[in-house]
């Protein structure tokens, strides 16, 4: 485990969440946008030590940040914040798509943890990817309490205005001076929404790379 990781596992955990654990499902890496280049050009700009990822779901989005941070700085770690229990456009049992049937539900209750777990083994990011199963809003006090500053963070959890603003607005508090917040979904109104009323209320640009968006922290 790298030093971050192993920092951040003690921190979070008190134990190495990994020790014992085997795949429990095949690798299933099925996603959204989660392998949008701007997330390893981030990376190899910033070259973070600490990221997060706020909305995981299956991994797509943290493997890709993952293997990024790995190449730019090996002694990295990434904490993935979830509920893993997916978002109300996931409950929605009449979507064509059949989406709500990728929230592997086992007597009502997702399987989205051990989907996450098991991909993160299958790539061999255990020694640097450090799950947090929380609302992102619990996740932020966590985070702030045990002095967490991320050089990184990506929000892509729930879509809808006021939680999306709220996540901005919590993780660019915990963000590191000079940090980058990268989000996705911006063609969601209530992305798009939440994203306008950040830039206006701190008089930053966001750089817009549909669907992703960026602010960049003063230093
Ligand atoms: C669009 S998916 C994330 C997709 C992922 N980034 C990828 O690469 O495919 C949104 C995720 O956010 C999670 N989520 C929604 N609201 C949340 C909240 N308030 N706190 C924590 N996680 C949340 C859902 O469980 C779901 O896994």
């Amino acid at each position: 485990m790298t030093p971050t990781a192993r920092r951040a596992m003690h921190a979070l955990h008190r134990a190495d969440i990994y020790a014992g654990f085997s795949p429990l499902r095949p690798l299933d890496l099925q996603g959204w946008n989660g392998r949008h280049p701007a997330l390893a050009r981030v990376v190899a700009e910033v070259r973070p030590q600490l990221a997060i990822d706020v909305g995981v779901w299956k991994g797509e989005s943290a493997a890709t940040l993952a293997q990024a941070m790995r190449a730019a700085r090996p002694d990295s770690a990434l904490i993935a914040v979830d509920t893993f229990l997916g978002s109300p456009e996931h409950w929605n049992p009449d979507r064509p798509d059949r989406i709500m049937d990728s929230l592997g539900l086992t007597h009502g209750w997702p399987g989205l943890y051990w989907q996450f777990l098991s991909n993160v083994a299958h790539l061999g990011l255990q020694d640097m990817v450090v799950p947090l199963p929380q609302t992102s809003e619990n996740a932020a006090v966590i985070l702030r309490r045990a002095g967490f500053r991320p050089d990184l963070v990506h929000v892509d959890a729930a879509h809808e205005y006021e939680p999306v603003l709220r996540d901005i607005r919590l993780f660019w508090d915990l963000l590191r001076p000079g940090g980058l917040l990268i989000g996705d979904d911006h063609p969601w109104p209530g992305v798009k929404q939440a994203v306008a009323e950040f830039a206006t209320a701190t008089g930053l640009t966001p750089e817009i790379e549909e669907p992703k968006w960026i602010f960049r922290k003063p230093a």
